[in-house]
């Protein structure tokens, strides 16, 4: 049976979630699942705004059938052909035969390489800023490169200032019945996932999100309609700044992140002496994260909301710990900027890892790596206090809360 909710009179969610797919994109745990959302317009002419993944593509036919109640359907707007996405296209071309596809040269090319096969005779392209009418309703595209994929665009309806935000503002996990941010308990946790789902998403196209910002300021927007997570009609300035913030790859909290590696726990003490240290000196935000036990996913959402970043690690093969030289690895290609690092390395023969994440780091753009480090030798002894306690001082003179 059909699964809607109504947005406006004539825009309704015709989306789902999935609580069963263990990774988005097979990479990200989904422990809250994920929603995969479209919408429609009923108006003299009707619309649906993207597809669903192929997990509940059953549910979005009947939703689309329920709301269009036997009219047909005269277009479908690409705006993002992710097969997270785009997946019931072809459902939609064979049950609506009148139905046409918009998208940008861009979204057709792919449609053309998913689908593999002659669609030109039900395709319309579209350019910046070109408009389709519907009747009441007026649609004006945006592109929106790399925001996640090169053809992204997103959709601005002019008389309900309704942004259909493709993947922008999106956020893992499904959704409860409660579709809209206001109404989510107001304790739940969602920030955390927005911030694993766009930092590890989108996080290295900070600049392509500068631009789509921009844009979307020159808009009168009251509500936004992502394609993952809940919609917002209220406090879209706080979730704007937020994405401002993210992307510009500024630190949200003045606070510090200590991920460390540890094979038998001697690492690991250290990390949990200057964690203590800290808030001994009156930090308080502070993060200790195993890289070995937590998914690179959130030590990301977590690099990117610290301003500080402790890196603790064993030498390995005379190398860096494997799961940290990955979670440097991942902050290099996400393009994290403008953090402070410090390092503390193990080795009970040779160590290495510090010489080794420094290079790393060095390759990060507008990073500061703080004067003093630490190499421990197998364990943390008397001997290494000083040593720690000049790191402590490192950190918390460069704190600025
Ligand atoms: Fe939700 Fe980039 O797909």
């Amino acid at each position: 049976m059909y699964c809607t909710r109504q947005i406006t009179e004539d825009i309704t969610w015709i989306g789902g979630s999935d609580r069963r797919l263990a990774r988005f994109e097979n990479l990200f745990p989904l422990p809250h699942g994920v929603s995969y959302n479209a919408y429609v317009i009923m108006d003299e002419k009707t619309a649906i705004l993207d597809t669903v993944d192929h997990a509940i593509a059953k549910q979005f036919m009947e939703n689309v059938a329920h709301v269009l109640k036997g009219r047909a359907l005269d277009y479908l707007i690409v705006n993002h052909m992710e097969p997270d996405h785009c997946a019931s296209i072809g459902e939609l071309l064979f049950q609506y035969p009148d139905m046409k596809i918009v998208g940008n040269q861009k979204t057709i090319q792919f449609l053309g390489q998913f689908f593999d096969a002659d669609m030109s005779d039900r395709t319309i392209v579209v350019t910046e800023k070109e408009r389709l009418a519907l009747g009441k309703h007026t649609l004006q595209f945006v592109m929106a490169p790399m925001v996640h994929w090169p053809e992204t665009m997103v959709t601005y309806e002019l008389a309900t200032g309704t942004l259909f935000s493709a993947d922008a503002f999106g956020t893992f996990g499904a959704l409860d019945g409660t579709i809209f941010h206001d109404e989510l308990e107001q304790d739940t946790d969602w920030i955390v996932e927005a911030r694993r789902y766009y930092t590890n998403i989108v996080g290295k196209y900070g600049v392509q999100v500068q631009t789509l910002l921009k844009k979307a300021s020159s808009l009168e927007i009251k509500t936004i309609c992502p394609l993952h997570g809940p919609i917002w009609r209220e406090h879209l300035e706080e979730y704007m700044q937020l994405y401002d913030k993210w992307s510009r790859y500024e630190p949200e909290v003045q606070g510090v992140l200590i991920a460390y590696a540890s094979m038998y726990g001697n690492t690991e003490n250290a990390a949990n002496v200057l964690a203590a240290g800290l808030a001994d000196a009156g930090i308080t935000k502070i993060a200790v994260r195993d890289v070995s036990v937590t998914d690179i996913s959130y030590l990301i959402g977590e690099a990117f909301k610290y301003s500080h970043i402790v890196l603790a690690a064993p030498t390995y093969n005379g190398n860096i710990y494997a799961m940290m030289e990955h979670f440097i690895q991942d902050m290099q290609a996400l393009n994290l900027q403008h953090r402070t690092f410090t390092l503390i390395e193990n080795g009970t023969w040779a160590p290495m890892a510090g010489k080794q994440m420094m290079s790393m780091l060095e390759t990060i753009k507008n990073t500061t790596i703080l004067e003093h480090t630490i190499s421990l030798k197998s364990t943390l002894k008397p001997s290494d206090e000083e040593g720690m306690e000049q790191v402590m001082k490192d950190i918390v003179k460069t704190l600025t809360c």
